[in-house]
């Protein structure tokens, strides 16, 4: 994918104005983008599709529901633990620029800018949706108007461009987004973080844990159904951008655990045969009645062996807190060098 060429200036001009959000735009089409995505995905053996796409303004607004959810463990425990501890990690870091991605709303981001808001704090929130974006800006304005907050609307990757400028600080990593990486995208990723983030700087990891499979299967099939409309709504947006034409009374939701990979996937089952249209790119796609297609993983990590797969990666763990279930993960992580084989 091509980045536009002059990110970097402009966001560097943003972190010295009253901008407060930063368009990391590429230069193609956000459209064609999508539809090549989707294509790549119905095309191969087995269907799946980029989770990335979940989140358009409807699935960002659903994830905060799901969020809300009785089931939904994993966000209320790890804003337990950084309300807990947020004191302890500033102790630890000092005073740093907090740069989180995949920020969505931010909501729990508020217990870390409680320990961090008195430095005169700049919060550098990172994510492809504009209105999580925008709906975290009015909220910590409102909470913290001190913190001097600039946002970039774009993926991980246009952060990593820009991560050199801002140091000291904390990159910030929560909501086990990282379990919705495949294990070698996941490497990559810390490979991404090794290679951009300066040496002595932080980088706060949260990680949801193995459990047992009832909780962790409720957690993504929750009584009121928001995760099952949170799945539907990918295709709703397909029908929206791609004109798909997708029967979306066809598409069940089915979360199942993988005990081979100890991971959650998400698919949509389809109850009627379908031919999915990618209208950009003039192409076709048949789904068989019964056929499932991928949406989403949710890895879940032992800690020990995480740290270690972090170590390898020149990221040393500094500290690490749990709940008391011991059901989540936090890691105050350190970059200390370069990969050893890179
Ligand atoms: C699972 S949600 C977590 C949101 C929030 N951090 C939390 O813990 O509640 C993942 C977030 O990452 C964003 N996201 C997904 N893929 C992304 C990418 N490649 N680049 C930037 N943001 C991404 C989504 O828009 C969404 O807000």
């Amino acid at each position: 994918m091509m980045s536009n060429p002059d990110f970097s200036d402009r966001f560097r001009e943003a972190l010295d104005s009253e901008d407060s959000l930063v368009e990391a735009a590429v230069s193609r089409d956000p459209v064609t983008t999508f539809a090549e995505s989707v294509a790549r995905g119905l095309g191969a053996a087995r269907k799946s599709l980029d989770c990335r796409f979940l989140y358009d303004a409807e699935g960002s607004r659903l994830f905060e529901e799901i969020t809300a959810q009785p089931e939904y463990y994993p966000t209320r425990t790890e804003a337990e633990i950084l309300e807990r501890h947020a004191g302890e990690i500033h102790a630890m870091t000092g005073p740093v620029t907090l740069v989180e991605l995949g920020s969505g709303y931010s909501v729990k981001t508020e217990h870390l800018l409680s320990a961090y808001a008195g430095d005169d704090a700049r919060y550098v929130p990172v994510d492809v949706s504009a209105g999580a974006l925008r709906a975290a800006e009015q909220s910590i304005g409102d909470s913290f108007p001190e913190v001097n907050f600039t946002g970039i609307r774009g993926t991980y990757a246009s952060a990593f461009r820009v991560l050199r400028e801002l140091s000291p600080q904390m990159l910030v990593f929560l909501g086990s987004t990282i379990g919705n990486f495949e294990a070698h995208e996941r490497r990559a990723f810390w490979h991404d973080v090794q290679a951009h983030l300066p040496l002595g700087d932080w980088f706060l990891l949260g990680a949801d844990l193995v459990k047992d499979r009832d909780t962790l299967l409720a957690a993504y099939d929750d009584a009121a159904g928001v995760t099952a409309h949170f799945t539907k709504n990918y295709f709703a947006r397909m029908n929206r951008e791609l004109d798909s034409g997708v029967d979306l009374g066809s598409v069940e939701h089915r979360a199942v655990w993988n005990d081979s990979l100890d991971r959650i996937e998400i698919y949509a089952e389809f109850t009627s045969a379908q031919a999915i249209r990618v209208a950009p790119l003039g192409r076709s796609f048949d789904v068989g009645e019964g056929e499932r297609i991928r949406v989403e993983v949710s890895q879940k990590f032992r800690l020990p062996e995480l740290t270690e797969e972090l170590e390898r990666f020149g990221l040393e763990a500094r500290s690490s807190f749990t709940d008391d279930r011991g059901w989540f993960g936090l890691l105050l992580l350190q970059r200390v060098r370069e990969h050893a084989s890179s």
